[in-house]
């Protein structure tokens, strides 16, 4: 009873922000994201009833008591599906350097729910992983497909109608993200619990929730149509928007910082200058940018002059979940 799966982490150009079930990690918005193809987690899971307790290593090294137990909780909810109780050995390899700016809980619960399913044999459908992978973080059920794919919030108080679907694969479009990295230090909120401190204190968490649907309508058609300067256009005004209802919360919460600030102003200077280049920002102070293949260099090379700038990371549509 061994499987080991491997997940890419993803990018929202819709953002997830806001629960309406905490336990359940469903969404109060639907969100799409694509997802990437350098950063990634490999997971084994060994499922054996000899075994004492379960195990989890990350990267080589036994995890803290804190990330078994998350770790534990999760596989219950597998072990229940299967109608097992045995223990399990997790060995987690991480490519997703926290450095680069991404978060490794999406990859990484995508690759746990893949393991432990193909593990316990579940023969779960792309949709069922989804849902699965959801109930360890919200995002990491966008992972199990690749290229864009949307999360749909759902509306039944179980969870089982927010799933995500792939809309396009990895293949079908091209072009480059680059991460830039302008502070590598955790960050003080959580993105969970900015999450609830917006949803809570925010009056401008309904005007999020009221363009949702229409931001999701433009991007789908800016993917169908394969139009560039409209997915960037609607990606970053709903990043911006995202950040305004932290900004609107109680205590407020700015996750940026001075040289999030120039790289935005250097991508508005890059397109003033004729290039379609475009920004998102997550829970965090660094930032994503978006152009066409193209264009990928000369964006490299002037962001990375930038004196705040630490690293840029280049990535492109990637796969989603394989086993190995
Ligand atoms: O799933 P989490 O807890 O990592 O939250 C993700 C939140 C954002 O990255 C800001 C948005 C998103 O949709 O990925």
């Amino acid at each position: 009873m061994k499987a080991t799966a491997k997940a890419n982490t993803n990018i929202a150009l819709i953002k997830y922000w806001g629960k309406r079930d905490e336990k359940l990690f469903l969404p109060m918005n639907s969100s799409l994201s694509v997802t990437l193809d350098r950063f990634y987690t490999i997971t084994t899971v060994e499922f054996n009833e000899s075994f004492e307790k379960d195990i989890f290593f990350l990267d080589n090294v036994i995890a803290s008591d804190k990330e078994v137990e998350k770790v534990s909780k999760f596989l219950d909810k597998v072990r229940i599906a299967a109608g097992v109780t045995y223990p399990a050995l997790v060995s987690s390899e991480n490519k997703v350097p926290t450095a680069a700016g991404f978060a490794s809980s999406a990859s990484g619960f995508a690759a746990l729910a893949a393991a432990a399913a193909k593990a316990l044999q579940l023969d779960l459908s792309g949709r069922e992983l989804s849902v699965l992978a959801r109930q360890g973080s919200g995002s990491a059920c966008r992972s199990i497909y690749g290229g864009f794919v949307e999360w749909h919030k759902g509306i039944e108080a179980d969870g089982s109608d927010s799933f995500a679907n792939q809309l396009l694969d990895e293949n079908a479009w091209d072009f480059s993200i680059l991460s830039v990295l302008v502070a590598s230090e955790q960050k003080n909120v959580s993105s969970r619990d900015g999450m609830r401190q917006t949803v809570l204190t925010s009056p401008f968490y309904k005007g999020w929730l009221d363009t949702i649907e229409g931001d999701l309508s433009a991007l789908r058609d800016a993917i169908g149509d394969r139009d560039f300067d409209s997915l960037g256009k609607v990606m970053e005004s709903n990043a911006l928007k995202m950040h305004g209802t932290m900004l609107g919360a109680e205590p407020p919460i700015l996750y940026w910082q001075s040289g999030t600030m120039d790289v935005i102003h250097h991508i508005q200077l890059l397109r003033s200058s004729g290039i379609p280049v475009y920004f998102t920002i997550d829970a965090g102070p660094n930032v994503k940018v978006l152009c066409m293949p193209k264009h990928e260099q000369i964006v490299y090379e002037s962001l990375i002059k930038l004196p705040k700038v630490k690293k840029v990371f280049t990535c492109h549509p990637g796969e989603g979940v394989t086993y190995l």
